[in-house]
């Protein structure tokens, strides 16, 4: 097997915006009286904004357009927090992988099902290093189901066997086990256990360590 292009999920791989999505999350829950942990956010990794919303109201029926003003004043919220993202909020490893990638004369992708992860990367300087961007806009059929990877291989110009995904989320692994992906998880195995590749994180992992380590386990 021989590894052509990497697709990177963003948040929780290149950034720690799961934290922003949390803050937002709670001030929102806050606002409804709803309580909402830490923890309860952990299982909104990786879910599109309708999703995490209706998970966060816990069986609380609303009209349609309550939950449109109120997936809108998340989205406010995240915009406030992510205003303040620069390059120095760039996970370890991210930029220098990424680095390597290009140098190695490899593709690079951004999977993400954030309707906001172009403003994300620009914002991190990291833009002009991916050949090609799948977000929140790109498919309609959200993680774990396998389109927006797919989409994302399909721009780059690759097969999903010569393509690796890197994701943080639960939904992102199954995600790209499902489209046939070469999967690293990145965090702990009770999270992403089923990924092929288990890295805490991207600090200190370089391109040829990492080929070689999914050459043996892949
Ligand atoms: C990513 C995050 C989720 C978030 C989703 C949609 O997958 O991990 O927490 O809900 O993107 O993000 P958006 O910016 O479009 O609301
Ligand atoms: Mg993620």
């Amino acid at each position: 097997m021989s590894i052509k292009g990497f697709i990177f999920d963003l948040d929780g791989v290149v950034t720690d915006t799961a934290e922003y999505h949390y803050q937002a999350w709670k001030r929102l829950a806050d606002e409804l009286g709803i309580p909402f942990t830490r923890e309860e956010n952990e299982a909104l990794r990786g879910i599109p904004r309708r999703e995490s919303l209706l998970m966060l109201l816990k069986g609380r029926t609303y009209p349609e357009t309550t939950l449109d003003e109120l997936m809108e004043r998340k989205n406010r919220y995240y915009l406030e927090y992510i205003r303040a993202i620069s390059p120095r909020d760039l996970l370890p490893g991210a930029r220098e992988l990424l680095q390597e990638i290009r140098a190695a004369g490899l593709k690079a992708a951004l999977g993400s099902a954030s309707k906001n992860a172009r403003e994300v990367i620009e914002r991190l300087g990291i833009a002009d290093l991916f050949d090609a961007i799948a977000d929140g806009y790109s498919v309609t059929r959200q993680k774990p189901a396998p389109d927006l990877f797919l989409h994302a291989a399909a721009l780059l110009g690759l097969p999903p066997t010569e393509c690796a995904v890197v994701e943080d989320a639960t939904a992102g692994v199954e995600a790209a086990l499902a489209g046939g992906f070469t999967v690293i998880g990145i965090g702990p195995h009770e999270r992403v256990g089923r990924a092929h590749l288990v890295l805490p994180s991207l600090a200190g992992v370089s391109l040829s360590k990492l080929l070689e380590q999914l050459s043996v386990s892949a």
